[in-house]
Order: structure tokens, then sequence, then C-alpha cells
């Protein structure tokens, strides 16, 4: 009986390990470099580090700027992917593909040798085609969208940041091409501005890790808000999602971050990534300097320790 007893984990004491994990990262902070292609994101400080770990019980967990909003960026596609992949059925699918592309998030030249199918939906390309179902679906694609967000996060608070989109849509040549490149191919049914327009809004969403592990706690508990039991998108789509963050979310550095964290997750070029551990939490870090693939270096590495120190992992 004392034996049985030995692996019986002790409650996690979850404050704890992310506050040692702050002090562990602070060397790093300096080491990555915010994103400059996107002019409104290149003034935000990097010495910025947050974390927030929200349970499927409703408890949280934070420490340093994790109630700062900043820009989720490409963390905005898993979002749009839940929004439409119920009502859009295996159709997205033939628009879309559900493989790690091997290459970065904004490449064009995989998008022209494989026809104007994206590979998947969180590269740029993939995103853009989610985007332009919302459009499809709904009159006003902005409200339903921020709508959907502030449930997932339980805070009606929650906005765009109009600087941050006007910014990105003044130099967001590369997606104009790739949203052309698109259309060229019959794979945009709007037109390219409006899905743009869009585009541009989603990533510019302004969130803090509080609100992103709230947010993305429905994909811990297969696809119902285990805080308020409300249906989000259900377990199958929840499974769906999940597998592809853990094999795309991360973009050229899925491999790596499977290694390293365990997790289902999603990065951002503002330095925001969230993880979810399904049946027991939501994780998110937000650290603007970048690594040479374009997400969060103190942020994976944060991650990482979480993992490590707390031994949930899917592996
Ligand atoms: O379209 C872009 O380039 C940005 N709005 C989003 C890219 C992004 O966040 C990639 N993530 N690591």
């Amino acid at each position: 009986m004392a034996k049985i007893q030995s692996f019986i984990l002790p409650i996690m004491d979850y404050q704890s390990v992310i506050n040692r994990i702050h002090q562990e990262v602070l060397p790093l902070l300096k080491q990555g470099k915010v994103a400059d292609y996107i002019p409104a994101l290149a003034r935000i400080s990097p010495e910025k580090f947050g974390m927030a770990v929200c349970t499927v019980r409703g408890d949280f967990f934070t420490c340093g700027d994790a109630q700062e909003r900043f820009s989720i960026q490409s963390i905005s596609k898993v979002f749009t992917l839940a929004k439409v992949m119920e009502s859009m059925g295996d159709t997205l699918w033939e628009r879309v593909g559900r493989e790690a592309s091997g290459n970065k998030f904004n490449s064009l030249v995989q998008l022209e040798y494989e026809n104007g199918r994206p590979r998947n939906p969180f590269i740029n390309a993939g995103a853009m085609v989610v985007t332009d179902c919302i459009v499809l679906e709904n009159p006003n694609p902005l409200n339903c969208l921020v709508d959907f967000v502030r449930d997932c996060a339980n805070n009606p608070l929650l906005e765009y940041d109009l600087e941050v989109a006007a910014s990105e849509k003044a130099t967001g040549h590369r997606n104009a091409a790739l949203a052309h490149f698109l259309k060229s191919y019959g794979n945009l049914a709007n037109e390219v501005e409006k899905v743009l327009d869009v585009y541009y809004h989603q990533c510019a969403l302004a969130m803090s890790c509080t609100d992103l592990a709230r947010a993305f706690l429905f994909l811990a508990y297969g696809g119902i808000d285990p805080i308020n039991g409300k249906l989000v998108c259900g377990p199958r789509q929840a499974k769906r999602i999940n597998a592809l963050m853990q094999t795309c979310g991360l973009y050229d550095e899925g491999g790596e971050f499977a290694y390293r964290v365990g997790l289902p997750g999603k990065s951002g070029v503002g330095g925001g990534i969230v993880a979810v551990m399904p049946g027991e939490l939501a994780i998110a870090v937000w650290s603007p300097g970048l690594n040479d693939a374009g997400n969060s270096l103190a942020g994976t590495m944060a991650l990482e320790l979480f993992t490590t120190y707390t031994a949930k992992s899917i592996f």
C-alpha cells in the first residue's frame, strides 16, 4: 500500500514553478530579436516577460507581465480555424492541407509549386483561406471574430489594436503577394483587399497571457469551456486542432518544439506562445524577442522548463 501511494503525484504548485522559471529565463530576454517587419511591433521592449497557467478547474497562476496585452499575431489563426471548422466541414480541406510546411510561415515558393493550396491553416497563406471562409459566412466578420474570442477568453473588453493592423497593412507586401497568388489559383472567394483587411485585424487582436490561457482552455477540455460548460467546437474538432498545433503550430520549428516542450502549441511574432495539456491546463507565455524561426526565444525555453519541472507533457 505504501508503495502505491508513493506514485501519487503531489498537487502541483504551479505558482512556485512559474516564479522559478521567470527568474531562470531573465538572461535570455535580450538574446531574441523583436519582430520589426511590422513597424508597430518593433517598439515593444524585449524585457517584457509574462506567463499564465489556467487549469480546467478554473485556477489561474500568473507571473511577470501576464496581465499586459500584446499583439497575438499568428495565435489568432487558432481562433479563426476553430470558428470555421464545424461549419465548413471537409470542404475546408479541399482548399488547405494538414501537413507541416517545412518552410517559413510567409514563404511564397511552396504555394506556387503546390498550385495555390497552402500546406496548413497556420502558415500565412493557409490562414488567409480560413479567413476567407469567415468573410464568406459572416456579413460582419470582424465583429463575429472578436465576439468569439471575447467569449473564449471570458473578457468582453478585448479589442483589435488598430495601429498594429494599419502598420501591417501599410507594409504587408509579402502577404499581399500571397493573397493575390491564392486568388490567381481560385482559392480566395472574396476580394483580396477584404480578406487581407480581416486577416490584419485578427493578427492585431490584443490579449494578455491570462486572456490567452483562459481562451485556449476549451482545447484542453474536448472543445468545451470547462469553467462555464459552453460548447465551443466539440471534442472531434478540438482533437484535430490540437493535432494541427502539434504538427504545424510552430512552423519550421515544430519538431524542435515537440522535442523540447512536448505540448501542442501556437506561436505568434508578437512573442506569444500558447500551449495545451489536454485534460489539465492551458499555458500562455510572452517574451517579444524571437529566434530565427520567428518564435519567442525565452518563451520556448519557459515552456520547456515548465514541462520539465512539472512532467506535464503529452509524450
Ligand atoms: O502575417 C504575418 O506575417 C503576421 N501578421 C503573423 C505572422 C506570425 O505571427 C507568425 N508566427 N510566428
